[in-house]
């Protein structure tokens, strides 16, 4: 596939199964992601393969957090929590961590985990794997560090949910870019 093809074609997956993956596929998916723009190469992105066992891990951090910090009680809600990282048979989730920089601002670092968490994806499509980039009360929240063994400098920028497209792959919505688009010249 052509990198600009991979990239117009790219969608995301809600339904997705094994197989996931192999170790030599993720460390050239984590390569692309390292690739990503960054402003003194701070290496602000960070990463946490999660599969197999660690599903559960997530779910019981999950439902943990839910029950002593966002104080829910509402079992048919803490099901659906517990039940989410079974979505998808991989998970990766998406760590910016800052670094003091006179010259490049929390927000920067954060733009250039998003950037690596992208590259992952197009690497997946590339390879013909599905993934869905996911948020949610678990990530953009602080509070959720000390029950991921994360730093308080460290913050989630989402889950992306990995494995292979169950189904058929959704329709690429056709854009104009013109509509988007101003022209100075
Ligand atoms: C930062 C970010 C957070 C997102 N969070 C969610 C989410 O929690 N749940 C969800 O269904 N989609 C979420 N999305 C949207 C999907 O990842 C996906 O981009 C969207 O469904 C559009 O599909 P497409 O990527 O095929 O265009 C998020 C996207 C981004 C960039």
């Amino acid at each position: 596939m052509d990198a600009l093809n991979n990239i117009l074609n790219r969608s995301s997956h809600r339904d997705l199964v094994s197989p996931i993956p192999s170790p030599e596929e993720m460390k050239k998916v984590f390569e692309a992601a390292l690739r990503a723009p960054d402003h003194a190469r701070l290496k602000p992105s960070r990463f946490i393969e999660v599969k197999e066992n660690g599903l559960k891990k997530l779910s019981d951090i999950f439902t943990t957090f839910a029950k002593e910090v966002l104080t829910i009680d509402d079992i048919k809600i803490m099901e659906k929590y517990a039940g989410a990282p079974f979505r998808a048979p991989m998970i990766i989730v998406i760590i910016s961590k800052h670094k003091e920089h006179p010259k490049v601002p929390e927000l920067e670092q954060q733009l250039s985990t998003a950037a690596a968490a992208q590259n992952i994806l197009l690497s997946l499509n590339a390879l013909g794997y599905g993934a869905i980039w996911r948020t949610g009360k678990f990530a953009l929240d602080k509070r959720i560090n000390h029950y991921m063994g994360l730093e308080t400098d460290e913050l989630i920028l989402g889950y992306l949910y990995i494995g292979t497209a169950d189904g058929k792959k959704r329709e690429v919505p056709v854009v104009d870019p013109e509509e988007y688009l101003q022209q100075w010249s």
